[in-house]
């Protein structure tokens, strides 16, 4: 009885679905990013609705377990949104639990300043030193030769993001990481089945996030996840996601280590209820049933959306390449296969027209354009009006808010990303149509510009 009523109510919402969501959208403005749901994703909510469990629940734990398959990895945990993620995966390497290789208050960790703002501020929440370094112009990427110059005896971590879906050089960077010991967190959040030589973004360090916020490649509106293959981290990791306990029993579960009442942790009564034991500093970044539903049915689909991505940054290149004496269009490693977030283009210095201008043009004309996130993020107010310690490069410590423009300049290709670089839409949702029109306005522009 209760399997056809679920049915009859999932039969409605299809004639609904069908009635209001189908017809072909036509877009007069291209966003840059986007969702791509269909029937499947309102039949998965509507599913974790009629359980009215709320939490995390079957859905949740069918996801981690499809998503770490996916990946290839050990363990994957979601969190309520990719910052979370990032917040965890930094906060987790500072547990006591690590010992010697915890990360302690004034340690360094390795990162870039071109790029999005979530992947620089868990380092400064937790009382870390972030060591900014260049990237590079093309791959928009961490520039892996000057890393080992900044690495100092504080640098305990590597941080960094996949720059909107294309594969920095993990093998190069693991190498140096090994050589000195340091932690390396990808951030994945933009680069979802972006592989180099084979192996998916973020399963290759010691920690891995993504965030599955409607623009990324897949959503399930607000939500994230944390991979490792180290067990230890897992733990750690989920502690510090579920308010920082000790207890690992899921939603609605209790006394899973069959020690409930009868251990010995802190300073507490012998048979303090493990339920209500605390190790971590921890925080509630946990998702609910409904986000998990949804994101199983986008993950049954990630493939297409990956091959989608990648047809349209392709077809979008060539469309361009008549354009380079004006613009960079986005340039991948050998072994790297890129996922992409969104199509990166910088404006040439020696091009007859700026970046505004042909950003301003393109919005004008119905193309909608990003930038790549915090431009650079030294510049930005919050930098600027807190006293933040940093170091550039192998400087010597410096604070934000006193940072001149010389010290901007230890950063060249970083404000060059600011000043000449930007990004339009290749997600899914956009097919030959939108790219022939994105192409278009931006050839139109320089013609124009050329002539004029
Ligand atoms: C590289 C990177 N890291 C982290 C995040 C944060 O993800 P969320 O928006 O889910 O918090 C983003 C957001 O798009 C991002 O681009």
């Amino acid at each position: 009885m209760e399997k056809f009523l679920r049915n009859l109510v999932k039969f409605t919402a299809k004639i609904y679905y069908n009635a209001v969501f189908t017809k072909k959208k036509e877009f007069k403005y291209i966003p840059a990013s986007g969702k791509l749901l269909d029937i499947k994703e309102l039949e998965n909510m509507i599913d974790a609705s009629l359980d009215m469990w709320l939490t995390s629940g079957r859905f949740n734990d069918k996801f981690e377990t499809e998503f770490a398959k996916y990946l290839g990895v050990k363990h994957a945990l979601t969190t309520n949104s990719g910052s979370s993620a990032n917040l965890l995966a930094l906060s987790a390497l500072t547990s006591s639990k690590l010992g010697d290789r915890r990360l302690k208050h004034g340690d360094e960790v390795i990162t870039v300043a071109a790029g999005f703002p979530t992947t620089v501020n868990p380092i400064i929440q937790n009382g870390l030193v972030p060591v900014f370094v260049d990237c590079e112009i093309g791959t928009y990427n961490i520039d892996v030769s000057k890393i080992e110059q900044a690495v100092t005896d504080r640098t305990k971590a590597v941080f960094i993001a996949h720059t909107l879906g294309n594969m920095f050089e993990i093998d190069k960077i693991k190498d140096i990481a090994n050589r000195h010991s340091l932690w390396i967190i990808e951030d994945s959040c933009d680069a979802l089945g972006a592989e180099f030589k084979g192996q998916k973004s973020g399963t290759t360090g010691d920690i891995g996030t993504y965030s599955f916020y409607p623009a990324h490649h897949i959503t399930m509106g607000e939500g994230g996840a944390v991979v490792t293959n180290n067990t230890e981290l897992y733990k750690i990791i989920m502690s510090m996601r579920d308010w920082g306990r000790d207890c690992f029993c899921k939603p609605g579960t209790d006394n899973t280590c069959k020690k409930r009442f009868s251990m010995q942790l802190g300073n507490l009564p012998f048979g303090y209820d493990h339920k209500y034991t605390y190790s971590h500093f921890g925080y509630n970044l946990k998702i609910t049933d409904w986000q998990a539903a949804c994101a199983l049915a986008q993950l049954e689909k990630l493939p297409l959306f990956i091959e989608k991505r990648q047809k349209n940054a392709k077809y979008l290149a060539e469309k361009l390449s008549d354009l380079t004496d004006y613009l960079i269009l986005p340039e991948v490693k050998d072994h790297a296969s890129s996922s992409w977030f969104g199509f990166l283009i910088s404006v040439k210095p020696e091009a007859p027209f700026s970046k505004q201008q042909l950003v301003e043009y393109l919005e004008k004309n119905g193309v909608g354009t990003r930038q790549l996130f915090a431009g650079n993020i030294l510049r930005q107010p919050v930098f600027v009006d807190n006293s933040v310690k940093l170091r550039i490069n192998d400087s010597e410590p410096m604070l934000s808010n006193a940072l001149t423009e010389e010290d901007y300049k230890l950063l060249p290709n970083t404000d060059f990303i600011m000043n000449n670089t930007f990004w339009v839409g290749v997600y899914p949702a956009l097919g030959k149509t939108e790219l022939d029109k994105t192409s278009s306005v931006i050839h139109d522009f320089i013609m124009s510009e050329k002539n004029s």
